[in-house]
């Protein structure tokens, strides 16, 4: 009989973990949907199309590609100026690097990847709350690696 409520037991836990997983995403009011990328030049990454001048476009109702250059010790957009994305959209974030390999968190949320000079990282979140988040380098690039940060609002 003390099987069963072991099992039991076990099965509580198993569940209410689940749970705390699914309400932490949720609660964050983010979410990360796919991970993707590509490639890019870095050499020339200044006459890039996209990441010559990085930042937000508009590619459809409530949808965005926002293009971010990591480069000792900032983000493009992000550091001088916070990324702005309307609450409700869908964003599919492009990120690189311009000279050593950095990270690009939003803070609290799924949204992490690496950043490396020559990919692009490409992956797509849904903002459904406005907010203010941090955005963080999760690698060693350099002495100002823990000065690197940025901000994210959701409007
Ligand atoms: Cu950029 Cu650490």
């Amino acid at each position: 009989a003390y099987e069963k409520l072991w099992l039991a037991l076990a099965l509580v836990l198993i569940v209410g973990f689940i749970g705390t997983i699914t309400y932490g995403a949720a609660g964050a009011g983010i979410d990360m949907i796919d991970d993707k990328g590509g490639t890019v030049d870095p050499t020339t990454l200044d006459d890039h199309p996209k990441f010559g001048d990085p930042g937000i476009e508009k590619t459809g109702e409530n949808q965005y590609d926002v293009y971010v250059v990591t480069r000792q010790f900032v983000f493009e957009p992000g550091t001088t100026q916070p990324i702005r994305v309307p609450e409700g959209s869908t964003v599919t974030f492009h990120v690189t690097a311009a000279d050593v390999i950095h990270g690009f968190e939003v803070v609290g949320t799924n949204a992490n990847t690496m950043a490396i000079p020559g990919q692009v990282a490409e992956f797509t979140v849904e903002f459904d709350e406005p907010g203010e988040y941090g955005l963080l380098c999760n690698e060693y690039c350099g002495s100002g690696h823990h000065v690197m940060e940025g901000k994210l609002v959701v409007m």
